[in-house]
């Protein structure tokens, strides 16, 4: 494996693949300065150019932990080497590079997985586990928030002050809307409208951030309804919060709370059930907690992001070698990070609905 931004994110990565059996062996990063030490103690290769990496030779797979709007050129240059690639989230910052991104992987003997690592919380995959058993019967309405105050990261990571906190409409939605259509398998979002408040927070040189709290509204193939908040730049603190109504159940997440559910399978009388007590049930563990942190859940909650960097991936590894399918492929990528790139053209146009394209007829 080798890793690109391995000085920034994609450094992260460097222990989950050695739990999953895979060497890491080239570290890039165009501060070569930052990497070199940490390519040392793996006995890996470093490099400050991607492309000599790529043709350096033995690599069977990339990480992509690069800035958002790099994410394209470089995901294609290493399909079309025919290597297998994790990459970051977003998948890219326009349709065409989307479309792009697409093609090459359907003519690409490598796959592409995107790491959108939010679908591998516990929580998250729990209810996935659910909806698959019928737990919450049709699911009908949900909800994913990214509240995260990061205009610092503005001035450290200057490429955020203008792909995240520079353009109107959601940028940075895949974590809210992500594990949301894992719980839909099959449906799609096929329209969205967008709006968001004025302008209260500037950029350390006084230019002013995006709007504030922009505010998605999905409608899916099948008639469901999302609404995805994505709020980088008002002083609060940090949350992440995700709903879902069905009509035999429903799931909140914590807001600062315990997370919780009612499902009409375990009472008829609505009333909330905590994630700790469900834990404490071992007939309901068997049945549907997930098998992945059954099986990896110390690893996962030692590692960053809730334990999902860690899983996804053992995902991505197994499924380059052919022993699962490839859990968020091209398509369940575009389904991500579609929705919010059109949401950038509804709120340019005043919120009104636009249709969202589908990968599958790209060709
Ligand atoms: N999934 C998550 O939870 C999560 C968390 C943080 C960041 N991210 C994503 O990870 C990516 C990186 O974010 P970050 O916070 O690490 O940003 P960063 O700016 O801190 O790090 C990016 C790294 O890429 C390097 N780089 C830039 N251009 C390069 C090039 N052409 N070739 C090689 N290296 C290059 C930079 O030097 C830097 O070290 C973004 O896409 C972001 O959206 C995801």
């Amino acid at each position: 494996v080798g890793i690109v931004g391995a000085a920034g994110r994609g450094e992260s990565y460097v222990g989950a693949f050695r739990s999953a059996g895979a060497n890491v062996v080239a570290l890039c990063d165009v501060s070569l300065d930052r990497v070199q030490e940490r390519a040392r103690t793996l006995d890996a290769r470093a490099f400050d150019d991607y492309d000599q990496m790529l043709d350096a030779g033995g690599l069977d797979a990339v990480v992509i932990g690069t800035p958002m709007q790099l994410h394209a050129p470089q995901v294609v240059a290493a399909l079309e080497r025919g290597i297998h690639v994790m990459s970051e989230v977003t998948a890219a910052v326009t349709v065409d590079e989307c479309r792009a991104i697409t093609l090459a992987a359907r003519r690409s003997r490598g796959l592409y997985m995107l790491a959108e690592n939010y679908c591998y919380f516990e929580t998250n995959m729990l209810v996935r586990e659910l909806v698959r058993a019928g737990e919450l019967g049709d699911l009908y309405y949900a909800e994913g928030e990214y509240l995260h105050d990061v205009r610092d990261y503005a001035t450290k990571t200057p490429w955020r002050r203008h792909w995240q906190m520079g353009i109107d409409g959601i940028t940075y939605g895949t974590h809210s809307l992500g594990p949301i259509l894992q719980w839909m398998p099959g449906d799609r979002v096929v329209r969205v409208c967008c709006e968001a408040s004025t302008s209260h927070h500037d950029a350390a040189d006084g230019s002013p951030f995006h709007r504030d709290a922009p505010v998605m509204l999905c409608k899916t193939a099948r008639g469901a309804l999302i609404k995805i908040r994505v709020d980088l730049c008002s002083p609060r603190p940090h949350a992440i919060h995700y709903h879902a109504q069905g009509t035999h159940g429903v799931f909140e997440s914590s807001r600062g709370g315990p997370d919780r559910l009612w499902l009409a399978s375990r009472s008829s009388v609505p009333s909330w059930t905590t994630l700790d007590e469900l834990r404490a049930d071992r007939s309901f563990v068997d049945r549907h907690w997930p098998r992945a942190w059954l099986d990896h859940g110390e690893k996962a909650r030692a590692a960053g992001h809730g334990g999902g960097d860690f899983l996804q991936v053992l995902d991505f590894v197994r499924a380059a070698r052919g022993e699962i399918a490839n859990p968020i492929d091209v398509d369940a990528a575009m389904d991500m990070t579609l929705p919010g790139l059109v949401s950038q053209q509804s709120i340019a146009r005043g919120g009104t609905w636009i249709d969202v394209p589908d990968s599958r007829a790209w060709q």
